[in-house]
């Protein structure tokens, strides 16, 4: 077997009936070019890890990376690039959607040598949007303006999932990428030093056969994130931002109980302050396991376990606000500006940490 000379990275959760005949396809596509196929599991319920290994018993190009505990196009993307030495590498889907045979011209255009990456796109001339809404449509086409103010590299379709670059051109980038969220192409052109060079090859995205879409409503969310984290993600990390914001939106919790218990039940002040206390970190807590730590949400006795370290660490956290801002007020501090400093100490304690004890990465 020669070494691979294109490396193509498939991102998977869950398409366990789909890698079978991708492999098929990719092999059709590639004839007299010796590639390899890696693909980046998520621990799929479905078995898509075991049933990748049972493909790479029949045929050595193939292998897979099985990741536990974590989620994440992006970063899965990321991980199949490092493993391999290929000089070309592609990302695309499992699910079929991407059309697998303009690999090879993608491919020799690279070989060219005047471009970086190649981006299979739905938008030039000759590609298309398949069977996708209209509303879909529209999101997608915002999405894609806002992006191209971000990384001034002109690519017709910036929210694609399909494309091919040099290697050398990604580990310039990599020290720069965000890995959040599932815009892999966006990262890349947003994180390199300087502008990419670009050619397009037009397809047309295939609906799905087999299994279903993974980008929910959040995916929305990660977006913001991954357009944050390129603005101003060198001054503040964006998963300090979305902890921050959980905890500003805690305190309108905090409030709303405390009225409805206070005022609506009648119970004395220190009942209904404990009450939203802990509604309000309950609260906290679940938003945080939803947007700040969405790619590693705790699940089933995991999320109990971690309810009861975020309290502590929060418990903590109060202790220390209460703490210091008390000791301003006493050394002649104005109140609120106290007030304000025993606050950031207690949102810079919880969160730092809550990301060592609650969401700790496993290793
Ligand atoms: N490892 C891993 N981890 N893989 C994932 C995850 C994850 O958390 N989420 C999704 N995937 C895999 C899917 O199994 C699939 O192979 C691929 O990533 C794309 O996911 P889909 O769920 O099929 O996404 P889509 O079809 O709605 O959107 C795709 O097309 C868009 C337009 O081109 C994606 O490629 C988008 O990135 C792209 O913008
Ligand atoms: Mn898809």
């Amino acid at each position: 077997m020669l070494p691979a000379q294109l490396a193509i990275v498939v991102p998977t959760f869950n398409e366990s009936q789909n890698v079978g005949l991708l492999v098929d396809l990719v092999d059709k596509a590639l004839p007299g070019i010796p590639w390899e196929l890696v693909f980046v599991d998520d621990n799929s319920p479905d078995g898509t890890s075991e049933a990748v290994r049972n493909l790479a018993l029949a045929d050595a190009r193939v292998r897979v990376i099985q990741r536990v505990g974590r989620r994440g196009l992006s970063s899965a993307c990321v991980e199949g690039i490092l493993a391999t030495a290929a000089p070309v590498v592609a990302i695309m889907d499992a699910d079929l959607q991407h059309d697998e045979t303009i690999l090879k011209a993608m491919f020799e255009r690279i070989g060219q040598g005047d471009v970086d990456l190649v981006v299979g796109s739905r938008y030039v001339e000759g590609g298309g949007m398949g069977e996708w809404s209209e509303s879909r449509i529209r999101m997608s086409q915002f999405a894609t303006k806002l992006a191209l103010r971000l990384t001034q590299t002109p690519i017709s379709d910036p929210m694609s999932g399909f494309m091919m670059m040099r290697r050398d051109a990604f580990m310039r980038s990599l020290p720069h990428l965000s890995t959040v969220g599932f815009k892999i192409l966006l990262d890349i052109a947003a994180s390199a030093p300087t502008p990419l060079r670009v050619a397009e090859v037009p397809y047309t995205f295939r609906t799905r056969q087999h299994g279903e879409s993974k980008l929910d409503s959040l995916v929305l969310w990660e977006y913001v994130q991954l357009l944050l984290d390129k603005m101003i993600g060198h001054l503040i990390p964006v998963r300090f931002l979305s902890f921050a914001m959980v905890g500003g939106l805690g305190v309108f919790v905090h409030f709303a109980v405390l009225t409805f218990v206070l005022k609506g039940l009648g119970q004395p002040f220190g009942v209904s302050q404990a009450a939203a206390t802990l509604v309000a970190i309950s609260s906290n807590f679940f938003l945080n396991n939803m947007f700040t730590y969405r790619d590693q949400r705790l699940k089933g006795w995991g999320l109990l376990r971690g309810w009861i370290t975020f309290n502590l660490v929060c418990a903590f956290g109060a202790a220390a606000n209460v703490g210091v801002a008390d000791w301003l007020f006493i050394n002649k501090t104005y109140w609120a500006i106290s007030a304000l400093a025993g606050i950031t100490v207690s949102v810079v304690w919880n969160y730092a940490m809550s990301a060592f004890f609650t969401w700790k990465k496993k290793r």
